[in-house]
């Protein structure tokens, strides 16, 4: 089974629509913030949530709840699909329904490796992998850049050092972030190292930072 979750009006063939609202004609009206899921364990091949996450759980027990839901139907290595606004852009701020920023960084915090690594090396990270008994890897992740970044960085007019400082110090720099997780199941039972990007979380996360050594994708405009 393949999940839209949050589809609003982009339905998609071959995919089981799903809101929570009726309004856009999902193929399924189901409450992401209402607990259990409404899907059996390990029964989602693949999962996509575009613009999604960022409208759950306003309440940090309501995501952490969802993030539970999401490890418990999804098989072992299905492909979660995530994209979100960069919680400095705009797109972000300018929503009331945005409850929370949500970066690829953030889901380091489900790896069951990543925690074990942290305590061991007394890093102060919230183990929540470990407390949720969830296990998530980071598994492909880039983002899209703003203009006039994203034509001055293609022209190669902007060198990827000052790229990154940029990222650091201003807002409207990364339109939105798009990223793979997979879940492991058992959790705990593989080590996998995220990419090199998101391994710069060995030393404490600061929330809403950008990995400063992500990809840049494609240029193209998208809604947020
Ligand atoms: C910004 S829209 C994105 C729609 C679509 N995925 C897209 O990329 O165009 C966010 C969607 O999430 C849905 N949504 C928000 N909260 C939800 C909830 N608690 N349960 C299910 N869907 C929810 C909204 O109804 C809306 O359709």
């Amino acid at each position: 089974m393949r999940l839209n979750l949050g589809c609003g009006g982009k339905i998609t063939p071959g995919w089981l629509n799903v809101d929570k609202f009726p309004t856009c004609n999902p193929d399924q009206v189901v409450d992401l913030e209402r607990f259990p899921w409404p899907w059996p364990d390990d029964s989602v091949d693949e999962v996509r949530m575009h613009h999604v996450l960022e409208h759950l759980g306003a309440q940090t027990e309501i995501y952490l709840g969802i993030i539970k839901e999401l490890y418990r139907v999804c098989r072992d290595n299905a492909a979660i699909h995530i994209i979100v606004p960069h919680p400095r852009h705009d797109d972000f701020l300018n929503d009331p329904s945005h409850v929370r920023p949500v970066t690829p960084a953030s889901f380091v915090l489900f790896s069951q490796a990543k925690n074990r690594d942290w305590l061991a090396k007394g890093v102060s990270n919230s183990p929540l992998g470990l407390y949720l008994d969830v296990d998530f890897v980071v598994d492909t992740e880039s983002y899209l850049l703003e203009e006039p970044w994203g034509h001055l960085y293609e022209q190669k007019k902007l060198p990827f050092a000052d790229l990154q400082h940029a990222i650091r110090l201003y807002g409207n720099v990364i339109k939105q972030f798009e990223f793979v997780v997979r879940p492991i199941k058992p959790a705990g039972s593989r080590v996998a190292a995220p990419p090199a990007s998101v391994q710069a979380a060995d030393a404490p996360l600061v929330p809403g930072e950008a990995p400063v050594n992500m990809v840049p994708s494609a240029l193209r405009s998208e809604d947020a």
